[in-house]
């Protein structure tokens, strides 16, 4: 990076964990084999993963068989904010090999909230008050009486279109559910930065800046990396978390993550396993309980879509405690907690035109074959390849199915090899880690996280993250514990316990 005279960039001292916002991307499983795909077995896949549009949505007194009962519908939305953090590649090429160490992430590979401060108050002054602390805040949004203070994203203000949203990363303003939890983020900023004056009026953005970052780092930690990868997975990695032990004692265990100096993004992860969110996306969202109508998740009607990059209406405000269970949320009703869709082989239709959705990448414009040719373009491993490399067993052909785990489709859902012959023994690792998670299915409430090979590279990467980072949480301080302000009193096992969970972060800022 070129800097004027010398000097050092300014507004870096105000971000110490970000001094680049770049890294690179890397590989975890350099020695595997590409596997193959012809353009016609991707397209046959990317059909026969795409689920019909539902014209008429499951009424909100009935549970709707796609929903995950293990995940809320959140943590789909909390997981794109996180993927947001992480990465960045807007220059690969669909349909030549890409080499990712010389692909540019435009993103730190840390979770340092990089999409929430830019790149600090000194350098993009836009972004704060003049307090040079505080973050500005959009316009207030109605229709959740609980939070009267809820807040929009601030906007541009063109002569002529659409008025886009200013903040560290354009992308999350890419639909309402994610604006809001961008919003409600900077909120969290702006409520930390409020009790640490009060307890102190000397502290620093430098101290505001580091206790949001490990609040947020603890709830990746301890809430969405547990939801998503199950709590077994993440002690098998940390093993002091369950021991009780410190982290001196019972020490991280990486086994197929590794890195020398600076941790990387693996392409595995950003172009396969990290992708799972795409398929936990719900065509239709209860926003609050004033409002008479649900929205649908992209579609071309503008005053019922979620599309992003635009101001939508003010009487949207989200009510989180129907997108993360505060405990005890009813089942049914229009107070009910929202699942995620099953992380499943099946995405909802307007992820299939991603025209609709307000997105418009060139074609392809379904987002199941981008990330099918994506896979292909940087010569990514079959899903069978890795999983024989980590030693877990190999999902047999037979079991590798196509469609929605649901009571009513499993039995009559195709077999991978019956869309084309050449897919035997050979899955793209993002269909096989999808495919993966749903061998759990059962029966319709059965819960669904990723399993031995998605969730291995989820949780390794996430974690894996976190040590490299000398200015994390795991790195600085392991034993930290969030304000006590914020915590939850719960009872486990009839004991009383303290939580700091996302619902609990997006407690704080009521
Ligand atoms: C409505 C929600 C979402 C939409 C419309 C969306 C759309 C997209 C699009 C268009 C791309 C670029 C595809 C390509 O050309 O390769 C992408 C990339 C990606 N998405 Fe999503 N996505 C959504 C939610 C999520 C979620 C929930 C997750 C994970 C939990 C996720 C993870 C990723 C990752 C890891 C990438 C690659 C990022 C990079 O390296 O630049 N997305 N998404």
């Amino acid at each position: 990076m070129r800097r004027p005279h010398g000097s050092h960039i300014r507004g870096m001292d105000n971000n110490p964990s970000s001094p680049f916002f770049e890294g690179v991307f890397g590989r975890l499983f350099r020695t595997l084999r590409p596997a193959h795909h012809s353009d016609q077995a991707l397209n046959a896949l990317a059909a026969a993963m795409l689920a019909e549009f539902e014209e008429t949505p499951t009424p909100e007194d009935e549970i709707d068989d796609e929903e995950n009962q293990g995940v809320d519908a959140g943590f789909t939305y909390f997981g794109q904010f996180i993927d947001h953090d992480l990465t960045f590649d807007p220059a690969s090429s669909l349909q030549k090999q890409n080499d990712p160490n010389g692909l540019i992430d435009y993103r730190t590979p840390k979770f340092d909230l990089d999409n929430l401060y830019g790149r600090g108050p000194d350098d993009q002054p836009y972004l704060y008050e003049s307090d040079g602390i505080h973050f500005i805040l959009g316009p207030g949004l109605t229709g959740n009486d609980k939070d009267p203070r809820a807040r929009s994203l601030p906007r541009n203000t063109p002569s002529s279109g659409p008025r886009r949203a200013i903040i560290g990363d354009p992308r999350n303003d890419e639909n309402v559910i994610v604006s809001q939890l961008q919003a409600s983020m900077l909120r969290f900023h702006n409520k930390v930065a409020d009790v640490m004056i009060e307890k102190n009026r000397d502290v620093t953005f430098t101290d505001i800046h580091q206790a949001v970052r490990w609040h947020y780092q603890y709830v990746v930690l301890h809430d969405f990396l547990p939801t998503i990868v199950g709590q077994d997975m993440v002690n098998s990695i940390l093993p002091h978390l369950k021991s009780g032990h410190s982290i001196h004692q019972d020490k991280p265990k990486l086994t197929i993550y590794s890195f020398k100096k600076d941790p990387f993004i693996p392409i595995e992860f950003s172009v396969a396993a990290y992708r799972f969110g795409h398929s936990m996306i719900r065509p239709i969202y209860r926003l609050n309980e004033t409002l008479t109508d649900r929205q649908t998740i992209f579609s071309g009607d503008g005053n019922r879509s979620l599309n992003g990059f635009r101001e939508f209406p003010s009487n949207w405000a989200i009510d989180w405690d129907l997108f993360f269970d505060p405990g005890g949320a009813p089942t049914i009703g229009t107070n009910r907690i929202q699942k995620a869709y099953k992380i499943d082989t099946s995405l909802v239709n307007p992820l299939g035109d991603l025209v609709i959705a307000g997105i418009v990448p060139g074609p392809p414009h379904s987002l199941i074959l981008r990330n099918l040719l994506r896979g292909r373009s940087f010569c990514l491993p079959s899903g069978q390849s890795v999983a024989r490399y980590m030693g877990v067993p190999v999902i047999p052909d037979s079991k590798l199915k196509v469609g929605k785990a649901t009571e009513g489709e499993t039995e009559g859902n195709p077999t991978i090899v019956s869309l084309a012959g050449e897919f035997a023994g050979n899955a793209p690792l993002w269909y096989y880690i999808l495919a993966e998670a749903q061998q759990q299915f059962k029966k319709n409430d059965t819960p669904i996280h990723l399993g031995l090979v998605g969730g291995r590279i989820v949780a390794e990467v996430f974690i894996g993250l976190m040590l490299g980072d000398p200015h994390s949480l795991l790195s600085q301080a392991p034993d930290w514990q969030p304000f006590e302000e914020f915590q939850k009193t719960v009872t486990v096992d009839g004991s009383e316990i303290k939580e700091f969970k996302i619902r609990d972060l997006l407690k704080a800022i009521l």
